[in-house]
């Protein structure tokens, strides 16, 4: 069929299989361009792999690693007429370019807060690899099913205490608005979050892999964080979404002391502000992150999620000497949070209205960035092309 982009809002409703393929690529010559890393990791299992973050760092080990890796992530095939989603065909092309590589590369397609999902990931790692020396944690979902409980919890983007007033775009028109954000009214709220994207998941994660004894001796797991400036606090680091990164960042001194007797180790690390499906649903950001691309793009300092994860690999996870901040978290949002970067951004940003957005912030990076993640605005595809969106790969589950 022919695939064009469809969107409502921040979603895009149709991904292009040779596009995310591009995307895919892209990333893997990246990676293959910074060369080898030393002494990296070798056998990793990646959860949350088929986009943003996750995928990244599954292309940085694998390509920079010469890692086998196992993918879990909950993605859609296509069906006769109708595409997938954009980490359907992020993975089958991940998995086309890795086997040809010759390395290990297999996934599995499900809902990775089940216990099932969790078992059958252990019955492969025993198959297949045997023991494992990397657990990248990447999950980012709107919704959750407690595994033990059966209950159902869903996750808010909203301040704490008071409404939260600043300026947001609409990142396809470039119209930009006043929004006021009211706060959540319910403790449930700020607990059904903390249950969805804090560190429980993970935690039940490191606990079953290790009963398993599928973790190897030194092995190291690592999740995501965000901090970000002060004008994003009340949506971000202070509302709903950071006190579920408050209890991630809570549970790697628990992780510590279970990966004790092996000698492993687990870390937070803060990530830079990137456009992602998951980034883009949250008000506020998207303008934020369109003056930060302007600031850092012009300082020649602005990097994507593969930049980001194959740095975060090579100059600190797999480091002679892990750097962490003064509350224990690897930091990879350095050049983020740079004064004169966040100084020349909150300029901006006092500035920025309908009229000058195009030329003072980065707005046509964002959307391209955007189309992006969905295989979308490649200058190499043709997209009046037909496109096999029944793409399938045997070892994705
Ligand atoms: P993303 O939406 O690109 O990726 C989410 C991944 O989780 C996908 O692979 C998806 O398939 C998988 N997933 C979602 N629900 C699942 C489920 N039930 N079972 C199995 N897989 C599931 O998101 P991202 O932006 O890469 O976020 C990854 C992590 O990085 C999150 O913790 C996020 O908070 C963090 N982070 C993001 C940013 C940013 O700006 N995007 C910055 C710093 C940190
Ligand atoms: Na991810």
């Amino acid at each position: 069929m022919i695939i064009q982009p469809r969107t409502r809002g921040f979603i895009c409703l149709t991904s292009h299989p040779e596009g995310c393929a591009e995307n895919v690529r892209k990333q893997i010559e990246y990676v293959k361009s910074k060369g080898l890393i030393n002494n990296g990791p070798k056998k990793v299992l990646v959860i949350g792999a088929s986009t943003g973050f996750g995928l990244a760092s599954r292309i940085s080990a694998a390509f920079g690693s010469n890692a086998a890796t196992i993918g879990v992530f909950f993605e859609k095939p296509g069906t006769e007429g109708r595409p997938g989603t954009a980490g359907w065909y992020n993975s089958a092309a991940f998995e086309k370019e890795a086997h040809a590589a010759g390395l290990y590369a297999k996934s599995i397609n499900g809902d990775a807060f089940s216990d099932e999902i969790k078992k059958e990931a252990i019955e492969l790692i025993k198959k297949d690899l045997g023991q494992i020396d990397l657990v990248v944690y990447s999950l980012a979902s709107p919704r959750r099913t407690h595994p033990k409980s059966g209950e159902n919890f869903a996750s808010v983007l909203k301040p704490i205490g008071e409404p939260f007033s600043n300026k947001t775009v609409d990142f396809h028109t470039g119209v930009v608005s006043d929004i006021t954000i009211n706060p959540v009214t319910e403790q449930s709220d700020i607990d059904n979050t903390i249950a969805v994207m804090g560190g429980e998941d993970w935690k039940f994660w490191i606990e079953d892999l290790k009963a398993a004894g599928v973790l190897a001796q030194g092995c190291k797991t690592v999740a995501y964080s965000y901090i970000g400036p002060e004008l994003t606090y009340p949506i971000y680091r202070n509302g709903t979404i950071g006190m579920a990164k408050n209890d991630l960042e809570g549970t790697v001194p628990y992780l510590n002391e279970l990966l004790g007797d092996l000698n492993g180790v687990s870390y937070v690390s803060v990530n830079k502000a990137l456009v992602t499906q998951s980034s883009s649903a949250i008000p506020v950001v998207p303008l934020y992150i369109s003056l930060l691309y302007k600031v850092m793009k012009e300082k020649g300092i602005h990097e994507g999620c593969v930049e980001q994860m194959q740095r975060l690999f090579a100059d600190r996870l797999y480091a002679d000497n892990v750097v962490l901040d003064s509350e224990g978290r690897i930091r990879v949002d350095d050049l983020e949070m740079r004064e004169d970067v966040q100084a020349e951004v909150a300029e901006l940003w006092n500035k920025v209205t309908t009229e000058n957005i195009e030329s003072i912030s980065d707005l046509a990076g964002y959307r391209r960035d955007f189309f992006n993640l969905f295989g979308f605005e490649f200058d190499n595809i043709d997209y009046n092309a037909e496109s096999d969106e029944l793409t399938s790969v045997e070892s994705i589950k």
